[in-house]
């Protein structure tokens, strides 16, 4: 009976551990996803969006809005860069919905603190 009692304990020792294994090596996968969209978002920035934009956010050719010290939400970001804005081309047809959300995200590093 106490033999019993031991492999439970033991087991469930076991278990507990390897379930703590699987949460960390998923917690690590993602944030691998996370740094490779960041990648994403920068590549996008510089291939499509510096030539207005400027490599800082703030260059403002063509009219374009300072993204340093935008305001809109993340939300509001996807949406003027799918459907453009006044002068502010549309993305919706150049780049996927992953590219606009990296890029979207990508602005947040740009914004003066
Ligand atoms: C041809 C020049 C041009 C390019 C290229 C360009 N933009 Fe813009 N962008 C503008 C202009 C002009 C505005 C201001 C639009 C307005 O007056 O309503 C603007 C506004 C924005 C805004 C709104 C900011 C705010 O606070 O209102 C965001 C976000 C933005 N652009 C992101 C991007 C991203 C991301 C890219 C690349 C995918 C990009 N832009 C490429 C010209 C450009």
């Amino acid at each position: 009976m106490k033999k019993i009692i031991i492999f439970c304990l033991i087991a469930g020792f076991v278990y507990a551990c390897g379930g703590q294994e699987q949460s960390s090596s998923s917690k690590s996968k993602s944030s691998a996803a996370t740094k490779k969209s960041a990648e994403l978002g920068k590549s996008v920035y510089k291939t499509y969006c510096l030539q207005c934009h400027g490599a800082k956010g703030n260059l403002r050719l063509n009219g374009a809005s300072d993204l340093t010290i935008s305001e809109l939400s993340l939300i509001d970001r996807i949406e003027v860069i799918s459907n453009g804005r006044n002068t502010m081309l549309p993305y919706k047809n150049t780049l996927n919905d992953k590219q606009i959300a990296a890029v979207s995200r990508y602005l947040e590093t740009l914004i003066e603190k």
